[in-house]
């Protein structure tokens, strides 16, 4: 495993979250995919070498883990331009889509033609082994679906081909997994609540207690319990809803009302969020107040989250804690906050920082795999299994 990379990958709903090397590096790409019939897309190619590669990913890949090998795709920034973009459907299973896998393999490939390697590159192909920190839905673990997962990126090697893309037209990267690890999403939270980058205890109070987690992404919501320092399957929960919906509802009625049209959902994210003139957008150039359109959107939404966490604490009454983590947290703290306040009272905590909500599981991986990675290369003996064991149930 010597010139194995660490990559730790969440592929969200929303967006691909990922950390590399010694954690020098990270990539944050919107999870929109759209498939090109021809390997020239009809926008975008004037002016190239101007713009940003993370922008214009226009990539052909071939891998036999995929159901439709050798397709092209535009990924990211560039697929939210076109008509045909698909996002993934919240029903589904992301260990069965392609997207989650173009996704995963998009960042791996953005990695290596940006480092040292690249540049020995011979022929225009960097070859990239990884060692590779990942997770799935609860859901999907229980069923047992991260073994097939695992395998099929562990069988083969995996090409991404740069087509229509700044700084790397023509560049090919071989993708090989070293390793492959996969851990269910709730549980690698409360490792991250728990433990430094050393997986190191850092918060003794909380390491015994029953805690939830209540992630909320961009197109699901998932609350886990953690009882006995381990996930209990049986009670974690999964909701079909997230908070992108919400956030297309806002800017749907400010186009309407106000006839202004926002770019993005992340536009409608700094509105709310932002600490100068919050709710506010500009008018034909006067300010104007949104705060109507905004509260009640996100109020509503803020109820239902509300009596999911409700439900989930009914069900595990010994809970001492929730953690409100992804970047729905970020959006619906006050309104949570100010709900709970009225209501239940619960114990519940928000993340100060809402990047470390959103970073959460590539953070949680990037720990799981730099600790796995170190307890392997130690000399072989005796130990060895022992600890590997300990880290896989965490007991
Ligand atoms: N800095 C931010 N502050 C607040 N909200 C943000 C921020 N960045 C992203 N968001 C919003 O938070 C939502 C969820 O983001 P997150 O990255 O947690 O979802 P995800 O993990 O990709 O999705 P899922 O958990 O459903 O798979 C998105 O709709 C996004 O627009
Ligand atoms: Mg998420």
């Amino acid at each position: 495993m010597t010139n194995s990379r660490i990559a730790a990958v969440d592929v969200g709903n929303d967006a691909v979250k990922a950390n590399f090397g010694k954690l020098e590096s990270s990539l944050y790409i919107p999870n929109v995919i759209a498939r090109d019939l021809e390997d020239r897309p009809v926008i975008g190619i004037e002016d190239l070498d101007e713009k940003d590669p993370l922008d214009n990913l226009h990539i052909r890949v071939h891998s036999p883990a995929l159901k439709e090998n050798n397709a092209i795709y535009r990924v990211g920034n560039l697929a939210t331009k076109t008509t045909n973009s698909t996002e993934l459907d919240p029903g589904s299973y992301k260990s069965e889509e392609d997207q989650t896998l173009i996704m995963l393999f998009a960042s791996l490939a953005i990695d290596a033609v940006e480092g040292k390697n690249a540049q020995s590159a011979k022929n225009n192909v960097v070859e990239a082994n990884y060692t590779l920190g990942t997770g799935l839905p609860l859901r999907e673990v229980k069923e047992g679906k991260d073994v097939g997962y695992r395998s099929q990126l562990l069988g083969s090697v995996h090409q991404v081909e740069f087509l229509v893309t700044p700084k790397y037209q023509g560049m090919k990267v071989n993708i090989k997994f070293d390793e492959v690890k996969v851990y269910p999403e709730g549980f690698a939270a409360y490792i991250n609540l728990v433990m430094d980058n050393d997986l190191n205890i850092i918060n003794k109070e909380l390491i015994d207690k029953q805690i939830l987690i209540q992630d909320i992404g961009g197109l699901s919501t998932d609350i886990a319990v953690i009882r006995n320092r381990n996930v209990d399957d049986d009670k974690a929960q999964g909701f079909n809803l997230g908070v992108s919906e919400s956030l297309e509802m806002i800017r749907d009625e400010i186009l309407t009302k106000h006839g202004v049209e926002l770019d993005s959902r992340r536009d409608v994210v700094d509105i709310i969020t932002r600490n100068n003139d919050r709710h506010h957008i500009m008018v034909k150039g006067s300010r104007t107040n949104v705060h109507d359109i905004t509260d009640r959107i996100l109020l509503e939404l803020a109820k239902k989250q509300y009596r999911y966490l409700r439900n989930v604490w009914q069900k595990n009454s010994q809970s001492e804690i929730c953690y409100f983590v992804g970047g729905g947290s970020a959006v619906l703290k006050e309104y949570i906050k100010t709900l709970n306040n009225k209501l239940d009272g619960f114990n519940i905590e928000f993340f100060e920082d809402e990047n470390e909500s959103i970073w959460m599981m590539a953070n949680a991986y990037y720990k799981l795999i730099s600790d796995f990675i170190r307890k392997n290369s130690k000399p072989a003996g005796k130990e060895n299994k022992k600890e590997e064991q300990k880290t896989a149930s965490s007991k």
